[in-house]
């Protein structure tokens, strides 16, 4: 039986993530009956890149269950300082652990990592490419403050094109019927062609626009979302781009009285603190949610685990590089190359980055 990982949702039947839902939102009302579930089981977090929600919240899930937790924030105290593989790295930890959450800076990361691995990885934020526990996270918020996942006006505001959360939920979200997307950002920051692809494949309506004043009214949803400084080219590019979205409290009296704010935070400068008073503003609810996924996603993968999908479908291409520079089979380059063909295109199946053929 192959291992069940969780690199990116559209791995999985939507049937799966419905019963993550229903579990966290059954945790949620009574977290103590799930106490000690996890006795005797270890959790690896190794975090290549700063994290505060994503990895506390992964080590509180996995201790609350009655597990516990090794790994690492910092990998300049790891091994890796003194060059080890991520290859190398993860055959070590299947040694010490039993389910392994990783985040790393370069995208296809996870799926490398799950590669090498004979133990579940979930994918913890790979580059601007993926995030998807927080899409779980994101979905649990959704419906328990909305009530529901389908006929929804998302507007998603920020920074679309390194935002690995957003990438996440538009994938996500447009496998549930009749949801229109209106994707706020300036034209230097909008979301990748590929997906643009995943929208029009999926015959979403969305709207590219550059005001969230005008179309606030217009939402049931307004997800907010940080300017990725650390994934831009240069410093100059990121001055050139924050402080252009600020979601205040004028703007939120232009919205509907049942529409919800939410963030993956951190939040910069982009949600003034007054409207945290607002009961539209559920981004702290959401980040508590988050605990109560990654505990129903925990027992999932190892209470419960089902044949997992094989990772890689496509051919090696021999002598094929990927064409974007952040992918990681660049700075792992013993990885085997493996691209999905379309067409007229390429596709890398680690970043999901396509080029011509
Ligand atoms: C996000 C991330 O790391 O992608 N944070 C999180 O996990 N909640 C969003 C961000 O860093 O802006």
């Amino acid at each position: 039986m192959s291992v069940n990982h969780l690199i990116d949702l559209s791995d999985w039947p939507r049937q799966n993530w419905e019963k993550i839902i229903r579990l966290a939102l059954e945790i949620e009302q009574n977290p103590s009956r799930f106490y000690g579930r996890m006795e005797g089981r270890i959790l690896a977090t190794l975090f290549y890149e700063p994290s505060t929600r994503t990895q506390n919240s992964f080590k509180s899930a996995m201790m609350r269950l009655g597990g516990q937790c090794v790994g690492f924030s910092n990998p300049q105290n790891s091994s890796v300082s003194k060059g080890e593989t991520l290859a190398d790295t993860i055959r070590i930890m299947n040694g010490y652990a039993d389910i392994i959450a990783i985040r790393h800076p370069k995208e296809g990361a996870a799926k490398a990592a799950a590669a090498y691995s004979r133990c579940p990885v979930i994918n913890a934020g790979d580059g601007g490419h993926l995030h998807p526990t927080q899409t779980l996270t994101d979905l649990v918020t959704l419906t328990k403050e909305v009530g529901r996942l389908d006929n929804l006006t998302v507007g998603i505001c920020g920074d679309l094109k390194y935002g690995r959360t957003v990438h996440s939920l538009i994938k996500a979200l447009t496998q549930f019927p009749n949801n229109r997307f209106i994707l706020i950002s300036t034209k230097e920051l909008v979301i990748p062609a590929y997906m643009k692809a995943i929208l029009d494949a999926a015959g979403c309506s969305y709207r590219e626009v550059t005001s969230l004043t005008e179309v606030i009214g217009e939402l049931d949803v307004l997800y907010m979302t940080r300017i990725q400084r650390e994934r831009f080219p240069s410093e100059q590019d990121y001055q050139e781009q924050k402080n252009v979205y600020i979601l205040d409290t004028e703007k939120m009296s232009l919205a509907r009285p049942a529409m919800k704010v939410l963030h993956p935070l951190p939040r910069v400068d982009e949600i003034t603190p007054e409207v945290d008073d607002d009961p539209r503003a559920v981004y702290f609810k959401q980040a508590q949610y988050g605990v109560y996924t990654r505990m129903a996603l925990i027992l999932t993968l190892l209470e419960k685990p089902c044949a997992g999908s094989a990772l890689f479908q496509g051919s090696a291409h021999s002598g094929e590089a990927c064409a974007n520079p952040n992918c990681i089979t660049h700075t792992e380059p013993y990885l085997k190359k493996s691209f999905i063909e379309t067409s007229n295109m390429l596709m890398c199946e680690y970043c999901e980055h396509k080029k011509l053929i």
